[in-house]
């Protein structure tokens, strides 16, 4: 599966990523690394950039779907803080 995860460089979405790198899941890390390192990161590809750079959207409040344009994830798991 390919899964998404915001703040996957931080404390609770590094390891998140990292369980998912090990069962073989493929992972995108998308991170503004405001607190996060990319250096947590051992699995998966990074996207440096912040929830808040989205246009704010009801629907979409987390702005994936401009993520899903590049990237077909099939799961999103969001950790860390939004700043909106
Ligand atoms: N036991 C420990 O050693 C330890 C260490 C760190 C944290 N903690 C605990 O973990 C909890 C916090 O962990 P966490 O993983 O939720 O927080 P975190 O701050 O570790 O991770 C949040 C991640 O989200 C990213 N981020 C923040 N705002 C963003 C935005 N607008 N767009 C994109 N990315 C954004 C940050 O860069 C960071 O990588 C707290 O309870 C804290 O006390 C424990």
């Amino acid at each position: 599966m390919r899964v998404m995860v915001t703040g996957g460089a931080g404390y609770i979405g590094s390891r998140t990523v990292k369980a998912l790198g090990e069962a073989g899941h493929g992972v995108l890390v998308y991170d503004n690394l405001s607190t996060g390192n990319p250096w947590s990161i051992l699995y998966g590809e990074l996207v440096e950039a912040g929830l808040e750079d989205t246009p704010l959207n009801p629907i979409d409040p987390y702005g994936m779907a401009r993520v899903r344009t590049s990237w077909q994830w099939e799961q999103a798991f969001a950790s860390g803080k939004q700043s909106r």
